[in-house]
């Protein structure tokens, strides 16, 4: 092989192996093209959300589809985008209570989260929820 053919081989292989990837993976993460996309100061909760609630719960926000339990954008969608603070705290509330107490004779079992970690949660969802 001649050191031409051999170099234009190896330009060929270097983009296949690093070029293609890196643009996939930058298309497929960039943000812009993210639906989940959360403030950074929500992705504590977001996470939280994730691990504990979304196995069950769909939450488009926090990019969980669980059909165990109820879809969580449509239930308590009251608290949408235009939601007044008093509206968002009612639906905290209403978090906090199923997290604490459990739904439906522990189809939902209690306690899953507990204190700043259910606060956390339970204000995440009562502000995403329906949008
Ligand atoms: C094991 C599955 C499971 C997990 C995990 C789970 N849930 Fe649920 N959740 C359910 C089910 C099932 C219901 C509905 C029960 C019923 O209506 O009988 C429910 C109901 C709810 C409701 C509706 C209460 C209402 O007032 O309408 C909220 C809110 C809720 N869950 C939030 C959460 C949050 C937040 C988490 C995480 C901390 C979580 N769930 C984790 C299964 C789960």
């Amino acid at each position: 092989m001649n050191k031409r053919v051999f170099i234009s081989f190896g330009l060929v292989a270097l983009l296949l192996v690093i070029v293609i990837p890196l643009w996939a993976f930058n298309r497929d993460g960039s943000e812009s093209s993210s639906p989940e996309k959360v403030a950074a100061s929500d992705e504590a909760a977001r996470e939280l959300f994730a691990t504990n609630c979304g196995t069950c719960h769909t939450l488009a926000r926090a990019g969980t589809d669980g059909v165990v339990g109820p879809d969580l954008d449509e239930r308590l969608a009251s608290a949408g985008p235009a939601a007044d603070a008093a509206a968002v705290e009612a639906t905290q509330q209403r978090v906090m209570t199923a997290i604490q107490q459990g739904v439906g004779d522990g189809a939902m079992p209690a306690g899953i989260l507990e204190g700043s970690n259910a606060e956390t949660v339970s204000n995440f969802v009562a502000r995403v929820a329906g949008q």
